[in-house]
């Protein structure tokens, strides 16, 4: 059994992030934790496997205090900070090698996870090279390949598609069914839970399974103006992998690009604003060829675009290079919109939770008012609020005659805001709709 009693935590020594939490999880449970962005479900989680002291109180697991990790394994919200191998195969194996397994044990129970997680063909690649959604799947069967006796999976699964979630719900249901205990956070869930728990003002209580949020729907409006996002004919290609071959797309009002993983979407992201070169074709906006800081891009991993020592500055970035009058006011009322509360302004962007992360990297995005916008699964990590504020701004932003274009795993969840639907596959464009 995991065993928290009376646990405090606090990072600064001031502000209590966990405020006398107890809990138990026994073997086999199911355990959905829940919470809004920042509200200590990721420190919870390092504390249950040992990699964040708590500050007071106790967390034992089957009885022990120490070598937690071994004992539960810990999937992070951030699958970049997991991995530490170059080579897919070799991170798998990292685990059980470094528990002293025997050479062809390693190797077998490697095999195993890569092969029940779906991504055996992925073995030889680069851990690097891989999309966002891959390197979850990779940190998932680096653990699973441990044979923890505990599970805690945070956010796992929040780049993945809707037939990979299930797939990994799958895989953990018959882990669990074996006497593991899970515990899953998660706006998203994909496990059906024994329990229920929600994380609020530090104190862990009883919850209720989420409700499907009803769409944020939006008010038709006339453009003012329509700026236009154009690709011709863009061919990109990694080494000898075509990523896009022969692209072409007219985007105006909001777009949902969507394919599966390994389509191309987050290199298509990449050449429309300019950040990478396509090997051939032609990227424009309203008829100019597009430069680096034409269009906003926010990076499928927030963490990536941040760089400044505090929250404000940061947001305030962008503004500044576009030469905005006033870029922290821009940069203020770009934090207001999209939920960064006035507390977090002065505080480091890397001491953030994943979600508040991802919410001044959208901030900094939209604070610069540019003419177009690519947002790589700008929803992964955020909390039910986030993804309606966020519908809600590019929903108005699309309506004052941006151009906005929204990579997506689950176009249901945007389909009462789009204009247009763009379905990506091998590099290709596989169908243009009118409406997702
Ligand atoms: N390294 C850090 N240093 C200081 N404060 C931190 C650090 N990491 C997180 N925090 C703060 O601790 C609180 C809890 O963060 P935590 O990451 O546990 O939230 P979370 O519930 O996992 O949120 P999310 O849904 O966004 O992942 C937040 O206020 C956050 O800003
Ligand atoms: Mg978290």
């Amino acid at each position: 059994m995991i065993e928290l009693r009376d646990v405090c935590f606090s990072f600064d020594g001031e502000s209590s992030v966990l405020d006398h939490v107890s809990l138990t999880v026994g073997a086999g449970e199911r355990v959905l934790l829940l919470g809004s962005n920042g509200s200590g479900k990721s420190t919870l989680a390092r504390l249950l496997n040992g990699s964040l002291p708590p500050s007071s109180g106790t967390v034992s697991v089957d009885g022990a205090v120490d070598g937690l990790a071994r004992l539960v394994g810990y999937v992070r919200q951030d699958p970049r900070n997991q991995l530490v191998s170059a080579v897919v195969s070799d991170e798998v194996a990292f685990g059980p090698r470094n528990l002293g397994l025997p050479r062809e044990e390693v190797v077998a129970r490697a095999d195993e996870a890569l092969d029940a997680c779906g991504i055996s063909r992925l073995r030889d690649r680069m851990t690097s090279e891989l999309s966002g959604g891959q390197q979850q799947l990779v940190a998932l069967a680096g653990v699973l390949a441990m044979r923890p006796r505990y599970l805690v999976l945070d956010e796992a699964t929040s780049m993945l598609d809707k037939a990979t979630r299930a797939h990994v719900a799958r895989v953990v249901d018959e882990v669990a069914a074996r006497g593991v205990g899970v515990i899953e956070i998660s706006h998203k869930p994909v496990l059906r839970p024994d329990r229920v728990l929600a994380m609020r003002g530090g104190r862990l209580t009883e919850g209720e399974l989420p409700r499907e949020a009803p769409a944020y729907s939006r008010q038709p409006c006339t453009p003012r103006s329509n700026h236009t996002l154009r690709g011709s004919k863009l061919t990109a290609v990694y080494g000898s992998r075509p990523a896009l071959s022969d692209v072409s797309l007219e985007l105006r009002g909001l777009t949902l690009v969507t394919g599966p993983s390994g389509a191309g979407k987050s290199t298509l992201a990449r050449v429309l604003a300019g950040v990478l070169a396509q090997d051939s074709g032609e990227v424009t906006l309203d008829g100019r060829a597009v430069r680096p800081g034409d269009v906003g891009l926010a990076f499928q991993r927030p963490e990536d675009q941040l760089f400044c020592d505090t929250v404000l500055e940061d947001i305030a970035y962008g503004p500044r290079m576009r030469g905005v009058p006033d870029a922290l006011g821009a940069a203020r009322d770009a934090a207001g919109a999209i939920g960064v509360g006035e507390d977090l302004l002065d505080r480091s962007p890397f001491e953030l939770s994943g979600g508040q992360m991802r919410r001044v990297a959208l901030a900094g995005v939209v604070a610069g008012r540019p003419g177009a916008y690519v947002l790589d699964e700008p929803t992964a990590g955020l909390d039910a609020d986030g993804v309606r504020e966020l519908q809600a701004l590019l929903c108005r932003l699309a309506d004052e005659g941006a151009a906005v274009v929204v990579i997506t795993h689950d176009p249901e969840e945007w389909a009462s805001c789009a204009d247009s639907l763009v379905r990506l596959r091998d590099g290709r464009v596989e169908g243009v709709g009118e409406h997702a």
